[in-house]
């Protein structure tokens, strides 16, 4: 029972067992639909739909006060047995025969259908996100948010994890991104930094001797968006003391099964797969494989090194002169058209692939062998290279050529594609792993110098830490750091913690910052290392990810109430936005 007398039930709730009694319920008008006498409303809220109707008698109200779309309406009537039921909805037994209607709200007619499917474009929707939210597909989203909200909540508590907050007005902390800044007014001229990520807070509570934190938390990162990015998002932030590598992935494989189990009802008995850094990009090109589908990489000839017999002694300059040759075998698309396959060299020379073009071999179901280079190669060669691809009869065989980087980012994104067109990249397969033995370090060709791979507080592998004093060696130093990936995206990522001041001194010297830089910056969390800092380690999942992965999708913004657009603004708000004059001068801007 409702007792604020507005409704006895909601619109989710009736059942054949209700029927005779009077109901009352509260709702948006979702269709009207009028058939002689009788009017039919499909009353809606968040739990459901019910359908009630108007009679002769009451339909004559309904004439001197229209009901449109969106009204927000009480009706009060008598529960009664369908004649044509609907199987579709729950509460489809039932109907409710209006004695009496009260219109609480009018509402001006909504600027998109509010349906399952819309017809309301992108930037609409955002416009008028409160009507959006109204369609089932959002409100499911964000219901699943809210349980995967509550099952990390129930599992890390069950654990002894204490969700402590932790501050947004801070100093930068590096992971990568710019930062949002926000000024002082009190301390003119100067900046707050929001939050990449509570990392060093959550070390400093390991210091305090917290033992096991958590938080779901907003982050905030000025970086270009894409469909599983938002400027600020949310991250199930995690860290804990006196562990290593293997209790925490033991830790967080054990809370991901357990939201699997929850949001899904499957249990995911076997262990993770995991995969090294190396072999990952290895056989997939990138570090967050997408293992639903096989199509891995072929190493025909990478940085110079040639593995493919196939492609020795030819006259062909692609392959000769590229630093690396790398192929797929497409299973079943030898059928593939001229047509297709020159659509496909658009595709590969696309700005963002960045290929010249793209070799093909057909291995014909019929036994044959075709290729757009058999003037360089002959049948032998091409079978040898087919065979090394691992294709068989019906296969097509793709080979992208050209520096290592590049055209390992294409083979990969290539392979997507492929998995995308053949249909590989079922939503509803979960194949979730770990990738691990990160770097340390990666170069970064723009500013021609070594950046930190995860960040600047990641562990080397002790056996490595000795490489540190040669810089020609920076690459090969491996991290104690690990991804949480499934489905070709990187759920999570975290790392074992340096937690000595030497170490953690010479990180930042071997990241080229100065000892005073790293005083001014990072002095905080070096000095916190010498009160007593425990080993330590942790993790964070991009929650915003999480949840749209269990709920079948890539892009993340359906899973946020109140996301921002692809330029990072809110359509709704219209922010961000100028600010008054006043303002600025408040806060020494001007
Ligand atoms: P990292 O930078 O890998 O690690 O972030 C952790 C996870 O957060 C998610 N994520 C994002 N989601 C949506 N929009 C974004 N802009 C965005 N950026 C990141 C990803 C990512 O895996 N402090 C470390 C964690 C640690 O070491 O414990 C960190 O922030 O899913």
């Amino acid at each position: 029972m409702h007792s604020t007398g507005y409704r006895t039930h909601n619109c989710g709730e009736l059942r054949l067992g209700n029927a005779g009694s009077e109901v009352t319920l509260s709702g948006w008008v979702q269709t009207v639909r009028k058939f002689g006498s009788i009017t039919f409303i499909d009353l809606r809220d968040r739990y459901g739909i019910t359908q009630v109707y108007f009679n002769e008698g009451m339909n004559h109200w309904l004439d001197a006060h229209p009901i449109g779309r969106e009204f927000v309406i009480q009706v009060t009537g008598k529960a009664v047995e369908r004649t044509s039921k609907n199987a579709k909805i729950p509460t489809g037994d039932v109907e409710v025969e209006v004695t009496n209607v009260n219109i609480l709200n009018a509402a001006a007619t909504p600027p998109f259908t509010i349906e399952e499917e819309t017809d309301g474009g992108d930037e609409l929707r955002m416009k008028y996100r409160y009507l959006d939210l109204r369609r089932p597909t959002l409100r499911r989203n964000l219901e699943l948010r809210y349980k995967v909200n509550r099952s990390v909540r129930n599992y890390l508590d069950e654990k002894g994890f204490w969700d402590i907050e932790t501050p947004f007005l801070i100093r930068s902390t590096p992971e990568g991104a710019r930062d949002f800044v926000v000024p002082s007014r009190m301390n003119e001229g100067q900046f707050y930094a929001l939050p990449q990520s509570p990392q060093t807070f959550k070390q400093l509570l390991m210091v305090s001797g917290y033992d096991r934190y958590y938080q779901v938390v907003k982050c905030f990162r000025d970086e270009d968006l894409r469909a599983d990015r938002q400027p600020e998002f949310t991250q199930l932030d995690c860290e804990m003391s006196f562990v290593a590598q293997e209790d925490i992935l033991a830790m967080f494989e054990g809370l991901f099964k357990h939201v699997f189990k929850d949001i899904k009802g499957t249990e995911l008995t076997e262990a993770l797969p995991r995969m090294t850094f190396d072999d990952s990009m290895w056989h997939y090109g990138n570090d967050k494989p997408d293992i639903r589908f096989e199509m891995k990489l072929r190493n025909i000839k990478a940085n110079n090194e040639v593995f493919c017999e196939g492609i020795r002694g030819s006259e062909f300059g692609v392959f000769n002169n590229a630093e690396s040759v790398i192929a797929i075998a497409v299973p079943g698309a030898a059928e593939y058209t001229r047509k297709q396959l020159d659509e496909l060299t658009e595709w590969v020379k696309r700005p963002q692939i960045g290929m010249t073009g793209v070799v093909n071999i057909k291995c014909n179901a019929d036994g044959t062998i075709k290729s757009s280079v058999d003037k360089f190669f002959n049948e032998e060669k091409l079978r040898d290279i087919a065979a090394f691809c691992g294709a068989i009869a019906g296969d097509l065989v793709l080979i992208l050529a050209g520096a290592e980087t590049r055209t390992r980012k294409a083979a990969s994104e290539l392979r997507l594609e492929m998995g995308n067109r053949l249909g590989l990249r079922d939503n509803a397969v979960y194949k979730p792993l770990w990738v691990i033995d990160f770097p340390l370090f990666e170069y970064d060709e723009e500013g021609s110098r070594w950046v930190a791979r995860h960040h600047p507080f990641t562990s080397p592998k002790p056996e490595h830490i000795e490489l540190m004093n040669d810089l020609s060696r920076y690459a090969e130093i491996k991290a104690n750091a690990y991804d949480l990936v499934m489905n070709g995206t990187e759920i999570g990522g975290g790392s074992i913690r340096i937690f000595q001041r030497d170490l953690q001194e010479k990180m930042f010297a071997a990241l080229g910052m100065s000892k005073e830089e790293a005083q001014e910056k990072f002095g905080f969390l070096m000095g916190a290392f010498e009160y007593g800092a425990p080993p330590h380690g942790g993790i964070a999942l991009g929650f915003d990810r999480l949840c749209a992965l269990l709920g079948g999708q890539e892009g993340i913004r359906d899973f946020i109430a109140f996301p921002k657009n692809n330029s990072g603004r809110d359509v709704m708000l219209d922010a961000p936005s100028s600010i008054d004059e006043s303002q600025m001068e408040e806060l020494g801007l001007k």
